[in-house]
């Protein structure tokens, strides 16, 4: 087994809120990240895929598909987007990295080319990041 990893980056914005909750709890939990009109980071998605290397092409997966893959089903849903508003794929959740991170996963699970998806790394800033392997 030999995993692969595609890296992405993308631009968004949110604003951590739990609607169920005053404004003042909200704002004593997230703090600057409660802010009214949201805020925005610069995403970096890692993608990592394991499975065998098919004799015929020498490949895990194809990056190229891979590439394709990760576009149509998180790139293009989530770039330049509010992650509030926007994105089908996080409707009803608070857009923080972790539900990000869970919500790629789920677009990308069950729509790979090749090999199984082993691991999402999503860098929310240059010190935070969160890594999914999905459940269980
Ligand atoms: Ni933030």
């Amino acid at each position: 087994m030999i995993s692969v990893t595609r890296r992405e980056q993308f631009a968004a914005s949110h604003r951590l809120y739990n609607p169920a909750w005053s404004e003042e709890r909200n704002a004593e939990v997230f703090g600057k990240c409660n802010n009214l009109a949201g805020h925005g980071h610069n995403y970096v998605l890692e993608v990592t895929v394991v499975g065998d290397v098919d004799p015929d092409t020498g490949y895990v997966v194809d990056l190229k598909l891979l590439k394709d893959i990760i576009r149509e089903r998180v790139m293009d849903k989530l770039d330049h987007k509010n992650l509030n508003v926007d994105v089908d794929c996080l409707a009803g959740v608070i857009p923080t990295a972790e539900n990000i991170a869970t919500g790629i996963w789920r677009q990308l699970a069950d729509a790979l080319p090749a090999g199984r998806l082993e691991r999402i790394v999503l860098h929310e800033t240059e010190n935070n990041k969160v890594e999914y392997r999905g459940e269980s």
